[in-house]
């Protein structure tokens, strides 16, 4: 078991997100059962895309899956969330860099980090910045975004470190909106 999972608790949340996502994912054509999801095989992992249907994910709730062996998270973040995640000024964050794989170069505004303009999804790769840990989320530790209860990373609304040791924010993976209602990631 690999050090992302072995705090019991991480565990336990990253399970509950999982089994309760109500988005399938989709591997090309091919349906990508729940349990292959969980404890994907090397042909799977190997996949450089996915697509995940978010049809189901309401707005305030959150899907985890797996991808490349590391839980991504894809928030549909509700109106307050990103209101607040809008309103911090870059002079607040400990690591100013959108860590966005799709705007490199860009600094740590909220509008940099999210997948559509209106800031509604947000996707970022589920692993803490310090030493891998699943961050527990649903507006979780003291910035109402994501906490890392390993050694208190905490990270806000736009999944940006605030405080605690992680260096940097967690990390936005290459997605974008192939149709309404589907991510592809890779
Ligand atoms: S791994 Fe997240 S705080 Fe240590």
């Amino acid at each position: 078991m690999s050090h992302a999972e072995d705090h019991a608790g991480t565990r336990r949340d990253f399970l509950y997100y999982a089994t309760a996502g109500a988005g399938a994912v989709t591997a090309g054509a091919a349906a990508w059962p729940l349990v292959n999801q969980m404890n994907p095989s090397a042909d799977v992992q190997a996949l450089s895309s996915i697509r995940v249907d978010v049809s189901g994910v309401e707005v305030g709730t959150q899907l985890t899956i797996k991808y490349l062996g590391k839980p991504v998270f894809i928030r549909r973040r509700a109106a307050d969330e990103i209101e607040a995640a809008r309103a911090v000024d870059l002079s607040e964050l400990i690591d100013t860099n959108s860590q966005n794989a799709n705007n490199p170069a860009s600094d740590a505004a909220d509008e940099n980090r999210t997948l559509d303009e209106a800031g509604e999804w947000l996707v970022m790769v589920g692993v803490c910045t310090h030493l891998g840990c699943v961050p527990i989320g649903n507006g979780a530790g003291e910035f109402g975004g994501w906490f890392c209860p390993c050694h208190g990373s905490h990270y806000d609304q736009s999944g940006r470190i605030r405080k605690g040791p992680a260096p940097r924010n967690l990390d936005v993976p290459v997605a974008e909106f192939v149709d309404e209602t589907t991510i592809k990631l890779g």
